[in-house]
């Protein structure tokens, strides 16, 4: 099972991939988790990527490429995965689409979280306030919004034509929309 999540920062991909990805026995992988993991270590990928991510811009995708390509051949990964937080943009899933095919693969569907945009900044302010993210300063909140809306919202409508959007309302508690999620997705892939 090859499966995206996608969604507005604050839509609560971080949140529900992981229980998504145990349903169908594949690991959650996150960009996001990756690079601030990197961070945090002080790698030299940290080292490169931590000023981009604390201004809320995109890392370079010759740089995300290569960390989710080297992940996507890991071992665990051989049978499937849920990527969370990539692709980010039309190159990015070019990218993708050339691996997977590469690999005579193809992705099963693409669940994408709705929630209004005034309900996501009250979200990352908050977890601002929980978690201390460097990136969740009200400011940082919207220019990572408008990156959303440049660069991966276009990706809602090329996921739509390919006929492999799965649109899940994000509203409501995080139980009730794992299990939309998980009701959505069996009626289209059956399993
Ligand atoms: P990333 O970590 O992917 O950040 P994001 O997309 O901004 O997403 P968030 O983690 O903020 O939100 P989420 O949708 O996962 O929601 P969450 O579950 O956490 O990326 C960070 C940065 O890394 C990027 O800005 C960029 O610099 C770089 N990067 C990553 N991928 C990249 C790529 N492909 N290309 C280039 N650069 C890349 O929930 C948010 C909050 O809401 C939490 O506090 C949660 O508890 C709460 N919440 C969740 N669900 C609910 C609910 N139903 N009700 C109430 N609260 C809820």
């Amino acid at each position: 099972m090859r499966l995206l999540i996608i969604g507005a920062p604050g839509s609560g991909k971080g949140t529900q991939a992981d229980a998504i990805a145990q349903h169908y026995g594949v690991p959650a992988i996150s960009t996001g988790n990756m690079f601030r993991a990197a961070v945090a270590s002080g790698s030299p990928l940290g080292e490169q990527v931590k000023a981009i991510m604390e201004s809320g811009a995109l890392v370079p995708d010759e740089v995300t490429d290569a960390v989710v390509a080297d992940r996507l051949g890991q071992p665990d990964a051989a049978g499937g995965w849920l990527l969370d937080g990539y692709p980010r943009n039309l190159a990015q899933v070019a990218t993708l689409d050339a691996y997977l095919g590469a690999q005579g693969q193809a992705l099963d569907a693409v669940v994408l979280l709705d929630v209004p945009a005034d309900l996501l900044i009250d979200r990352l302010l908050k977890r601002a306030q929980i978690e201390g993210r460097a990136d969740d300063t009200e400011a940082t909140i919207r220019h990572r919004m408008d990156v959303y809306q440049d660069s991966t919202a276009p990706l809602i409508q090329a996921f739509q034509a390919r006929d492999l959007l799965v649109r899940v309302g994000g509203v409501g508690e995080v139980d009730e929309v794992r299990e939309r999620i998980a009701a959505a997705l069996t009626a289209r892939l059956g399993r």
